[in-house]
């Protein structure tokens, strides 16, 4: 059975698909079945594989499951990671799902992939809506990348509250710092408040800022399949071993 890691956060901008491509791809080469779903309709993830859907392919053959979605996953050029990319009618997936008055819709249809993948990786819009909501239920563990400044705790701690009162499990909620720029004063002290801090949880591999990263735009890779020991490739195989580490002890 799958492990389905939603990457997530209220925000938008603070590196989710960055992490869901290149934390996919360490799971790829550490020897795992994977899968990414991008869900969000804006598609970076799917741009940075060079994956499209099929033009048939949208909100109501997703919400459909089953065949319809496995018809549409595709292979990458990378080794056991595979991609359901984004259909711009995912825009209007809340209105979809509102109809089917499912607050568990998208659980049942990962389920269903569950069998073939060891994870499943879903990369999400920013906003809380009724999309999050099936996203929070549908998945075991949802990472959130926190830019280490005072607002993105805000952030956090909203989400959190959410979680409380949805009555959903608050300890799938995992955080890491993302986009770390460590000569930063404010950086290093958010950081040092937060990472003992153990209402939150941080993780403790941050992810820096990096132009490496910044240049995934440009060679649609993630940053491993250029140069595998370089920092960018570094930071993210640790965040990705800690979080496998954590997630096989439970
Ligand atoms: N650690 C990082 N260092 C430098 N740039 C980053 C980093 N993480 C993400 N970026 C860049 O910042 C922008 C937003 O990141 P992205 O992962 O798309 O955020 P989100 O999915 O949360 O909207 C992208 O251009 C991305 O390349
Ligand atoms: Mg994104």
């Amino acid at each position: 059975m799958a492990k389905t890691i939603a990457l997530y956060s209220i925000k938008g901008g603070v590196g989710k698909t960055a992490a869901t491509v290149n934390l996919a791809h360490a799971a790829a080469v550490a020897g795992h079945a994977t899968l990414i779903c991008d869900l969000d309709p804006q598609g970076a993830a799917s741009y940075y594989f060079r994956v499209r859907p099929a033009r048939k392919f949208g909100r109501k053959k997703l919400l459909q499951g089953g065949k319809e979605v496995e018809k549409n996953i595709k292979g990458t050029d990378y080794e056991l990671l595979d991609i359901l990319p984004a259909a711009f009618s995912y825009r209007k997936l809340d209105l979809s799902l509102g109809d089917t008055d499912s607050r568990k819709a998208l659980k049942e249809i990962f389920r269903r992939l569950t069998g073939d993948y060891d994870y499943i990786f879903l990369d999400c819009p920013p906003n809380i809506t009724l999309v999050s909501e099936n996203i929070f239920r549908a998945a075991d563990y949802v990472v959130v990348p926190c830019i280490p400044t005072t607002l993105s705790t805000l952030t956090l701690t909203k989400l959190l509250d959410f979680f409380a009162a949805e009555k959903l499990d608050r300890r799938k909620i995992i955080p890491f710092f993302s986009m770390v720029e460590t000569r930063k004063r404010l950086h290093r002290e958010v950081m040092g408040e937060l990472a003992g801090a153990s209402e939150y949880r941080f993780l403790q591999n941050p992810i820096p800022y990096l132009a490496e990263i910044e240049r995934m735009g440009l060679t649609r890779a993630p940053v491993a399949a250029g140069f595998a020991g370089s920092p960018a490739a570094r930071a993210y195989r640790e965040l990705w071993n800690e979080l496998a580490r954590l997630i096989t002890v439970g």
